[in-house]
């Protein structure tokens, strides 16, 4: 295992800890609360949470404040894997090497997942303990909402969807990329500067774009040529619906390179930062570097 890739996995249990803190402590619905815990224990990467958290470093936000944003982040995160992998939409068994949450439970619970999961992202951003200026935790909502909705991921899912069926120009492809994916990204790479209630938000949004770009085409090729063990999902999937992307649009090592055209630009407006970014930029050179 490499530095980062031991950095991002002892971050990964520290944050599971406090990520499992959250759920809410009434249980209502035993099932619903064990298929949400489910879904949370099973893992992944929490690069999410890992970028929100690293930059708010740069700008000296409190951790217990970053945190509960991160958390907000990986709970739409989750919600959306949640339901990108139910029959309706992409048809998957296997997630983060386990079975997925319709899989182990039923379609209706991992639906009701996926809303918990939701709701309970934006009861976190909306308590005072995530920021006491109620300015600034409005203008997370108000992010996070734009980044997850119809304008966001939703709108980004609902685009993927139809790419199954239909040719798409590079510009469409580029759009539902950023959508499905870049908008979580945005999300986590502006919610330090607006929890130090920064004006400008350019910078990090800049670095956002091309990052979650990135991001999508090292999945997409992760697809194509990535070990389904390693990777804890089945592989092979976009070819096998007739899933344009932009490894179909470009071809293997058209969309490499693009990949780490975008990484180069993002590492460049770090620059401004100095030392402070040398841990964003090791993350930033992981996510076209890694194998899972
Ligand atoms: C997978 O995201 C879904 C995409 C947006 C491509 P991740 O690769 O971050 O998944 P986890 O959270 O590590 O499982
Ligand atoms: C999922 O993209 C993106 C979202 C859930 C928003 P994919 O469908 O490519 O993700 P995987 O490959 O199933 O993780
Ligand atoms: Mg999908
Ligand atoms: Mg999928
Ligand atoms: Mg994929």
């Amino acid at each position: 295992m490499s530095r980062i890739e031991k950095f991002i996995s002892k971050f990964a249990i520290e944050f599971d800890d406090f990520f499992l803190k959250l759920l809410p402590k009434k249980k209502y619905s035993q099932k619903l609360h064990d298929a949400m815990k489910y879904s949370i224990k099973v893992g992944g990467k929490r690069l999410r949470p890992l970028f929100l958290i690293e930059i708010s470093k740069i700008f000296n936000v409190k951790k217990i404040m970053a945190l509960r944003a991160a958390a907000a982040i990986e709970l739409i995160h989750c919600y959306s894997l949640v339901h990108d992998d139910l029959p309706a939409m992409d048809d998957d068994d296997l997630r983060r090497g386990h079975m997925t949450c319709h899989k182990k439970y039923d379609d209706a619970t991992a639906i009701l997942v996926g809303d918990a999961f939701q709701s309970l992202a934006f009861e976190i951003l909306s308590d005072k303990k995530t920021h006491p200026n109620a300015n600034v935790r409005c203008n997370l909502i108000n992010e996070l909402s734009k980044a997850s909705g119809a304008t966001g991921m939703v709108g980004g899912q609902m685009l993927d969807l139809d790419a199954e069926k239909k040719k798409l120009s590079l510009s469409e492809i580029l759009m539902l990329q950023k959508l499905k994916t870049g908008e979580l990204f945005r999300f986590s790479c502006v919610a330090g500067p607006i929890l130090s209630e920064q004006k400008n938000l350019k910078h990090f949004e800049e670095f956002a774009n091309n990052l979650g770009l990135a991001f999508q085409i090292k999945d997409d090729l992760l697809d194509v040529e990535g070990d389904e063990k390693q990777m804890g999902k089945k592989t092979k999937k976009d070819l096998s619906r007739g899933k344009e992307t932009l490894i179909s649009y470009l071809g293997k090592e058209d969309a490499k390179k693009k990949s780490e055209d975008l990484i180069n630009d993002s590492k460049q407006i770090l620059k401004f930062y100095g030392k402070r970014a040398n841990r964003i930029i090791d993350l930033t050179n992981f996510v076209i570097s890694r194998n899972n």
